[in-house]
């Protein structure tokens, strides 16, 4: 069963490249079991020579580990603010292609780089395909340690997001801590977030809040890996 949905993040994964890459493309490369197959397809284009001149931008550390061992070349939004395309997985993809992200913790970065980015691809296996946003699991909030209780609480008793549960993300019995230092707030809901934008402006407005998982209207399409192969679906 596990091999089976590895198989369909490869396969997505891999179709995400060959059918989104060119040579000379600013590429930016998301975070997580998914995204990891397209790295490494972009790793093998690239020594292979099927692919050239293209330069890339991870969105966290792990990717950033991964790219330097396939030797891919990297620059940063400084020197390259426009990508030409960034692919990613996500947590939650709804009807309309709004997605959870960030159960991986790499929320900030990724929204930092998808966000600028003429395409944003996601790639996902079926499993991920929901109703409404905020449902399979945890909504992740990356929020400034300084006073993160009160943050916490800030979340919980926020209007948009009633009734949702908060908890800070541990890891070997410690806050985690991410890429930039900061903690991740996770809210549970027990259904789907009423209004996804108006949760997500509220949640911007809170001064210790760095940033949420809601990617609202950012996607360009998504590849979906079934059984029965890859679907794809265009905003
Ligand atoms: C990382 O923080 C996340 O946003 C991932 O992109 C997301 O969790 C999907 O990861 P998987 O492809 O591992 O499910």
């Amino acid at each position: 069963m596990m091999a089976d949905v590895e198989e369909l993040k490869k396969v997505v994964g891999y179709k995400s490249v060959d059918d989104y890459v060119s040579s000379g493309m600013v590429v930016g490369l998301g975070t997580g079991s998914t995204a990891y197959f397209a790295v490494e397809r972009l790793g093998q284009k690239l020594a292979s020579g099927e692919l050239k001149d293209v330069v890339a931008i991870p969105t966290s550390l792990r990717t950033k580990e991964q790219a330097e061992s396939l030797n891919i070349p990297l620059v940063t939004l400084d020197t390259h603010p426009k990508l030409d395309v960034a692919i990613d997985g996500a947590d939650e993809v709804d009807p309309a292609l709004n997605l959870v992200k960030g159960r991986g913790g790499a929320l900030l970065r990724e929204k930092m780089v998808e966000v600028m980015a003429d395409k944003f691809i996601v790639i996902v296996d079926d499993s991920k395909l929901v109703d409404g946003l905020g449902i399979s699991g945890a909504m992740p909030v990356e929020v400034t340690p300084f006073c993160w209780e009160f943050t916490l609480n800030r979340l919980k008793q926020a209007k948009s997001l009633t009734g949702c549960d908060a908890k800070l993300r541990m890891a070997d019995g410690k806050p985690y801590v991410t890429d930039n230092d900061n903690y991740i707030v996770d809210l549970y809901f027990t259904e789907p977030i009423k209004d996804a934008q108006a949760a997500a402006t509220e949640i911007n407005s809170m001064v210790g809040v760095v940033e949420h998982g809601l990617f609202l209207d950012m996607t360009t399409a998504v590849l979906i890996a079934g059984k029965n192969g890859v679907e794809v679906k265009l905003k």
